[in-house]
């Protein structure tokens, strides 16, 4: 089994020094750039505009992996796409029809995710299989870092692996809150295949990236 791809959440990082915070994430390692998009209206908190992912872009050759805590989301997948996110993420709850919402994530060439709140069951993934290139579990409920990792996800992700498994699907299982290197081997034994990590990356400081990383990947 590979190691799970680390984003590293930006929310975690020095916003007063964003462009090196990337640049030394890609140093350091990381496979991602996790960008937390959160409108005070979805989630209560507010967090990064389209304009600042558009002056991050030069900065970095990582993928940037966007979770859009935003609603309506359908009015903003465009701009983010045009400032340079590869993985577009959306909830279910956060616009009126979510399956064309991820075809419209593909049309504008990105790769689609579909994001499930702790309280969001399975179920939504149903008739989604195949319309995804992502699911992104919450681990944590929306909208701040540095929350306590909520341990009924392990099952929720042995769950979601089982009916991606079974459906043939190649999408990416990717957790979200929460991870760190105590939690990331069992995140990944239950088939988690990246691993969304904030507070567990930056702690320490910059020099300490590295290391942070590494862990996450070498306890997966
Ligand atoms: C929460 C965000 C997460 C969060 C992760 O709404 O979606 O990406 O920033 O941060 P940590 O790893 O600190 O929980
Ligand atoms: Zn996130």
């Amino acid at each position: 089994m590979s190691a799970p791809l680390i984003c590293p959440s930006i929310l975690a990082s020095d916003f007063a020094r964003l462009g090196e915070e990337v640049a030394a994430l890609e140093a350091a390692g990381a496979d991602w750039v996790h960008i937390d998009v959160m409108d005070g209206h979805f989630v209560p908190n507010l967090t990064i505009g389209p304009d600042v992912v558009k002056a991050l872009r030069p900065h970095t050759s990582l993928p940037f992996d966007v979770h859009l805590m935003v609603a309506p989301v359908d009015p903003w997948l465009e701009a983010y796409r045009q400032a340079g996110a590869e993985v577009l993420s959306v909830h279910p709850e956060s616009g009126p029809h979510v399956h064309r919402t991820l075809a419209r994530i593909r049309e504008l060439g990105a790769k689609a995710g579909l994001v499930l709140n702790p309280g969001t069951p399975l179920s939504a993934l149903e008739w989604l299989v195949d319309s995804v290139d992502l699911v992104l579990l919450m681990s944590v409920n929306p909208g701040f870092g540095g929350q306590s990792f909520i341990d009924q996800t392990l099952r929720k992700i042995e769950d979601t692996r089982a009916i991606l498994d079974h459906a043939g699907s190649p999408a990416i299982l990717q957790v979200d809150g929460g991870v760190t290197a105590a939690n990331a081997s069992a995140c990944a034994s239950a088939g988690a295949t990246a691993l969304v990590a904030g507070t567990a990356v930056f702690r320490g400081g910059r020099e300490q990236y590295a290391a942070n990383i590494a862990a996450l990947k070498s306890r997966s």
